[in-house]
Order: C-alpha cells, then sequence, then structure tokens
C-alpha cells in the first residue's frame, strides 16, 4: 500500500454533521464492495445493510423517535428537535446488522461482531477516500427490537448495530486528536 493510501487512513474522522450530495449508486457500491472484503471468518457472509435514502428519512425519524419513547426510553423535546434536525440534512442513512450464526462452534459470537465491525470501518474509509464523510450511530432507537423489526430484520435471527450517516462533510474539520500508538503498543519478549 503505498503511503498515499495510509494517509487517507489517517485523516479519516467522523463527521455527525453531512448534506447532499451524499453518494451516487456507483460510489454505494463501491463502498459496500469495500464492506465484503472485511475478513470474515468461515465466510459467513452475515453483514447485512438496509438503504434508507433521504426522501425517506423524515418517516425513519418517525419511527425511531417514536420506537425509542415507546420501548421505556426517554426521549425530551430538545433531544427529539436536535434528532430532527441532524437528519434532515443527511442524504443516506445505512442500517448495520448481522445475521447471528447461533451456537457456532468454530465462530463465537465476539468473532461475528468485529467481522461485522471491520465492514462498516472499510464503509468508512471507502467514503472517506471519496470525499464523503460518514458517522456510526447506535441511537435512533438502535437497541430497541420494534427499528430492527420495522427494517426488516427480525431480532431472534439479526443483531442490529446501528446507523451510518453519509454524505458530503458541512465544515471542513481540522484533523482529529489521536493518541500515538506507541502508547498503546508493546513488544513482547518472553
Ligand atoms: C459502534 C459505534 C457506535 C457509536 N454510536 C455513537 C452514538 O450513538 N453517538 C455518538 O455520539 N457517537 C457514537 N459513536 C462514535 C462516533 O461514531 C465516532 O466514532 C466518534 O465521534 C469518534 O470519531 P472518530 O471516528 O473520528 O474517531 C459510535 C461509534 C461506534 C464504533
Amino acid at each position: 500500500m503505498s503511503s498515499a493510501s495510509v494517509q487517507f487512513l489517517k485523516t479519516r474522522r467522523s463527521q455527525k454533521l453531512v448534506q447532499a450530495p451524499g453518494p451516487s449508486a456507483e460510489q454505494l457500491e463501491q463502498m459496500l464492495a469495500a464492506a465484503v472484503c472485511a475478513p470474515d471468518h468461515s465466510a459467513l457472509r452475515a453483514w447485512r445493510f438496509v438503504l434508507i435514502e433521504q426522501k425517506h428519512i423524515g418517516t425513519f425519524a418517525d419511527l425511531a423517535i417514536g420506537a425509542t419513547r415507546r420501548s421505556g426510553r426517554e426521549v425530551t423535546e430538545q433531544k427529539e428537535q436536535n434528532t430532527r434536525k441532524w437528519l434532515s440534512s443527511v442524504p443516506l442513512l445505512i442500517g448495520l446488522a448481522y445475521k447471528i450464526s447461533h451456537d457456532n462452534e468454530k465462530v463465537p459470537e465476539i468473532e461475528q461482531t468485529l467481522s461485522m465491525g471491520a465492514a462498516v470501518m472499510n464503509i468508512q474509509n471507502a467514503a472517506h477516500m471519496m470525499g464523503f464523510s460518514t458517522y456510526w450511530s447506535t441511537g435512533l432507537g438502535t437497541y430497541t427490537d420494534e427499528v430492527p423489526e420495522a427494517l426488516g430484520l427480525d431480532t431472534l435471527d439479526y443483531r442490529f448495530v446501528g446507523f451510518l450517516a453519509v454524505g458530503t462533510p458541512t465544515v471542513q474539520l481540522p484533523p482529529a486528536q489521536r493518541p500515538d500508538p506507541a502508547t498503546l503498543t508493546t513488544t513482547w519478549q518472553p
């Protein structure tokens, strides 16, 4: 990999506030093609992506806010307003889930979860390389049963892991502060 590609990885940062234009059909296809290159023990192909296009995001906001309240979690008026304002400019939301391989002796669920995380990371990096920003959120009713089920994902069979907002960044953010990897790394010596 060239150092320019590594530079792309190093300059990615999440950005919640995104706007149109979102990715074209072809660009989205590229992002999802990157997603399915994630490491995948036993080739489970468990990743699932539910596209919520801009024209349906308002209806989705009604669902997410209502479902969160019906599940017993508080959504204040202010929070509702902020969520609706944020979503009103998001051109694409991707619902993220994986099909659970129950009682898989070879691939414990932690590995299934990690593979899903890697797939999402590949979308985020591919989007960044194409000039888009993304933001992974586990708000919007992620941990209710109602939201994943409304998206066609039976929670007995699928683990729902949130949403990726994808679009054009509204402002150019400065580089994120990142830790020095040396402080997180040791070299084992027997
Ligand atoms: C699985 C997952 C769920 C997340 N959910 C939320 C969330 O609900 N709300 C939030 O503010 N940030 C959430 N984040 C964090 C942001 O997506 C983002 O990673 C964080 O703001 C740091 O930005 P960075 O990706 O540039 O380091 C989540 C991150 C992950 C990995």
